[in-house]
């Protein structure tokens, strides 16, 4: 079943929750929540209080993505705030099998994630021990960007990684999603796909842009 997770990033932040729930209604899968701390990116966005507040307006799993360093400062925060998911990036954590561990012992299912010029070599011993590994389709930082198109042979070349390991692990990818780059990725072997401009800034509303993806995936 492929998923699929808005970025609230692109959506608009002063009716947020009116924004999440139309999502919900629409068939969102997952709501996805990027984490920028100006540090790790150049960008800085929000924090645990905001996902305490979206926890109350959605029953859907909240698919925290931490662009941040040592993100294993954080971590108890947004468990406790209530995220479902916790991703984080291989670059920033140098011991990344215990931040993994960490993310299980908080309740949470956890999630790593690298950048487009990271190569997929850094995830290969965590695997037997994750959940979810996130590929950027682009530079974290910011929304609407675009897709960098060679990560479509990245994410088969995880899959083979993947099935190797026996193991159900869902390959999502974020950034430059939309129906003209959702259907490459999803036939190399994605299952979760991120979206922010394709579904907030459809023209024709929420509901339109998650149907335009399911449709082009
Ligand atoms: C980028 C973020 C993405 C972003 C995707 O750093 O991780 O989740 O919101 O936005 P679009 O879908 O507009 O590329
Ligand atoms: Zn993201």
């Amino acid at each position: 079943m492929l998923k699929i997770a808005p970025s609230i990033l692109a959506a608009d932040f002063a009716s947020l929750g009116i924004a999440v729930q139309a999502a919900e209604a629409a068939g969102a899968d997952y709501i996805h929540v990027d984490v920028m701390d100006g540090h790790f990116v150049p960008n800085i966005t929000i924090g645990p209080p905001v996902v305490t507040a979206l926890r109350k307006v959605t029953r859907l799993p909240l698919d925290v993505h931490l662009m941040i360093e040592a993100p294993e400062r954080y971590l108890a925060d947004f468990a406790r705030a209530g995220a479902d998911i916790l991703t984080v990036h291989v670059e920033t954590c140098p011991h990344l099998h215990r931040t993994v561990q960490q993310i299980r012992e908080l309740g949470a299912r956890p999630g790593v994630t690298l950048n487009p010029a990271t190569s997929l070599e850094a995830v290969r011993e965590i695997l037997p021990f994750v959940d979810q590994i996130l590929v950027m389709t682009v530079n974290p930082g910011f929304g609407g960007q675009r897709y960098i198109p060679t990560m479509t042979a990245k994410v088969a070349r995880l899959a083979t990684m993947i099935r190797d390991t026996g193991r159900a692990i869902d390959i999502e990818v974020d950034g430059g999603i939309d129906h003209t780059t959702i259907g490459e990725v999803a036939a190399a072997g994605a299952t979760i796909f991120v979206a922010g401009t394709a579904i907030f800034g459809h023209p024709d509303g929420i509901a339109e842009g998650i149907a335009a993806l399911r449709a082009a995936a």
